[in-house]
């Protein structure tokens, strides 16, 4: 099993996990940390200065917004992609390319799936209504070479029009019926080669209406009890079945950790995630540029918290230019200077080139 998995990789991180101290020579530490960081950007023509970073091998990928996206999507795809195969940093695996395609209101790319994740826990068939909408999902996204999802959602919410449940991003109110639809969703969309991402561990289902961790600091005060038995039940089924992608909430939950959001927390990512879940794919941050990590700094030194804590993958998305490459620097610096730790960065970086090894050419 292992080997196989080892065969898979690149040759350059073969050769970088072989030879432990000497590797840090062999491989740039910046195209290392490159593979860790997706990159954004504004509008529908990317800045010359992104293609020059992927061509350094400092882009891991690119998630895409409303405003990226217009009739010429793909082509600007494939710009991105074959400008990474040319260059010399190129691991042999496409960058990831991401958006959120949820159904119904929140889709970035034009197409399916219609229905919004409330409507598909609704329907007299949830489980088939989901693993229609997984199949679309994939078929809109691989349409435009998009290759990751960042859905569907797994918060099960707490009260009618409340954060998640107001724009119908949940499949439901108990952990049941999300469960059940999540895991036909993710089976259907990764069976189409499209990776999925569940978020936001451990729940953003209790959240209030007007509670968004895009603008400020969210507070869930759920026991223990109750976020393993309704909030993470879902997750236990999904990763059952294969699930590709994590993504952790910016809430915080004192029940684990007061002071660090679950995507700060080794608690939650390390404890919880990794070693009670048994999750064993890659972990994703929200936003980095979140208004709820006020408190913890810059976007560089909150990828840093990010990435000690056990996240595997900064979502720079702030459409900004240098957003992106502030973080792969700041990872770097915190290489060297032993902030965060070689080995265990190490594991990420194998898990994040396996999954690129799944996606499609
Ligand atoms: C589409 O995108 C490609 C790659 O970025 C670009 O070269 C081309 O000019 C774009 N075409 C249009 C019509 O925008
Ligand atoms: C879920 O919503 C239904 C319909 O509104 C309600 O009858 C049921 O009590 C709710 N279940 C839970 C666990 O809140
Ligand atoms: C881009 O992001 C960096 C890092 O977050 C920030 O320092 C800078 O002010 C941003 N620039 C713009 C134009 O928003």
């Amino acid at each position: 099993m292992k080997s196989t998995a080892l065969s898979q990789l690149a040759p350059v991180l073969l050769s970088f996990l072989a030879s432990g101290v000497e590797a840090r020579h062999a491989v740039d530490l910046s195209v290392q940390a490159g593979y860790h960081v997706i990159h954004s950007y504004p509008g529908l023509t990317p800045p010359e200065s992104l293609l020059t970073l992927t061509k350094q091998g400092k882009v891991g990928g690119i998630i895409l917004f409303g405003e990226n996206v217009d009739s010429n999507v793909s082509n600007v795809i494939a710009s991105f992609q074959s400008a990474y195969a040319k260059s010399p940093s190129y691991s042999g695996k496409p960058l990831l390319i991401m958006t959120d395609q949820e159904g119904g209101e929140v889709r970035r790319i034009p197409g399916g799936p219609d229905l919004s994740a409330k409507e598909v826990g609704e329907s007299a068939d949830p489980s088939s209504a989901a693993t229609k909408a997984g199949q679309e999902a994939a078929s809109t996204l691989s349409g435009s070479k998009v290759n990751c999802n960042l859905a569907p959602v797994l918060d099960v919410f707490r009260q009618e029009g409340n954060f998640i449940d107001g724009a119908q991003r949940s499949f439901g109110n108990t952990s049941a019926l999300v469960s059940e639809c999540a895991t036909a969703w993710i089976t259907a969309q990764q069976a189409a080669k499209v990776i999925a991402t569940a978020k936001h561990f451990p729940g953003l289902g209790d959240a209030a209406a007007g509670q968004d961790t895009d603008a400020e600091p969210v507070t869930i005060k759920l026991t223990l009890s109750q976020l393993r038995s309704v909030d993470e039940a879902p997750y236990v089924k999904a990763i059952a079945v294969g699930l590709d992608m994590v993504m952790a909430s910016w809430a915080l939950y004192p029940a684990l950790d007061a002071k660090n959001p679950s995507g700060l927390s080794e608690s939650w990512i390390q404890s919880e995630l990794r070693k009670r879940l048994g999750f064993t794919g890659v972990t994703i941050t929200d936003a980095i540029e979140a208004g709820a990590l006020r408190a913890f700094g810059t976007d560089e030194n909150r990828a840093v918290l990010a990435s000690k804590a056990g996240m595997d993958l900064i979502l720079a998305s702030a459409r900004n230019a240098t957003q992106g490459e502030g973080i792969v620097n700041a990872l770097v610096a915190a290489l060297n200077d032993g902030t965060l730790a070689q080995d265990s960065f190490n594991a990420g970086t194998q898990r994040i080139l396996a999954l690129r090894g799944k996606i499609p050419a």
